[in-house]
């Protein structure tokens, strides 16, 4: 399965301590880790977290320059684990606005862990949802042959296929998408919750998949059948 988280609260989490916005962000790093390895032990095919938004470059300049370390530095110390635990790591969204120290740590990341086959973790920076449907609109125009999730893949280098939103998590306490997988989410179990990033564990991952296995998917059918078949009936 396909979950998506929008990590937030990590300002909030720190405020409410009173410590400085760029601890809380540490602190949300450090929750990263755990719950990509609480992922790595669950039926969690595919985890895409939200790490920076588009419009997020609207921040102070010390708190995005504050984020854009952290996130180089994160990849650098994890790589070795995630090569280690078939975990694949990728970075979606655009990459021409990351300065060349990050996009050199990116490509080292993804390549030590290009061959990882029980997790797909694709951390979303530079990402806007909204952008990337029109970049693939794009692509799509120039190739009319190739399937549109195809080119939507590569408007994000995503690698391998576009795969829907089965559970899409919110930390925070905000119940809204702020441009992330907009075209993925169609059918995506939303799930939001007060928790903030930083506090956000393993329990909380395991609570918000039970959570899912309780929800009745419909997909525009009837209520306890199983999907239709397209053209039949
Ligand atoms: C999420 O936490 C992290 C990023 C958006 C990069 P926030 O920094 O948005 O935390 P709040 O919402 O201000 O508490
Ligand atoms: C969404 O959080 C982006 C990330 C978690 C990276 P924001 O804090 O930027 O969203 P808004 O501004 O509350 O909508
Ligand atoms: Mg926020």
């Amino acid at each position: 399965m396909h979950v998506g988280i929008i990590m937030d609260g990590n300002g909030r989490w720190a405020t409410q301590r009173g410590l400085t916005r760029a601890q809380g962000h540490r602190r949300g790093a450090q929750a990263v880790r755990d719950v990509v390895r609480a992922a790595t032990r669950e039926a969690v095919d595919i985890l895409t977290l939200y790490a920076f938004s588009s419009d997020n470059w609207s921040r102070p300049a010390d708190e995005v320059r504050h984020l854009m370390r952290l996130l180089k530095r994160h990849l650098i110390s994890e790589t070795a684990e995630c090569a280690d635990n078939g975990v694949q790591v990728s970075v979606i969204g655009r990459r021409d606005r990351l300065d060349r120290g990050l996009l050199q740590t990116i490509a080292n990341t993804e390549a030590a862990t290009e061959r990882g086959s029980s997790l797909q973790l694709r951390l979303a920076i530079d990402y806007s949802g909204r952008e990337a449907i029109e970049r693939a609109a794009s692509i799509h125009a120039a190739h009319p042959d190739k399937a549109f999730s195809s080119c939507l893949a590569e408007a994000i280098h995503s690698p391998g296929e576009i795969t829907p939103v089965d559970l899409l998590i919110r930390t925070g306490g905000e119940r809204r998408l702020s441009d992330f997988l907009l075209w993925e989410s169609a059918y995506a179990e939303l799930l939001f919750t007060d928790t903030y990033w930083p506090d956000f564990d393993e329990p909380a991952l395991l609570a918000a998949l039970a959570e899912f296995q309780r929800r009745e998917r419909r997909f525009g059918g009837v209520p306890g059948l199983t999907l239709p078949e397209a053209g039949t009936g």
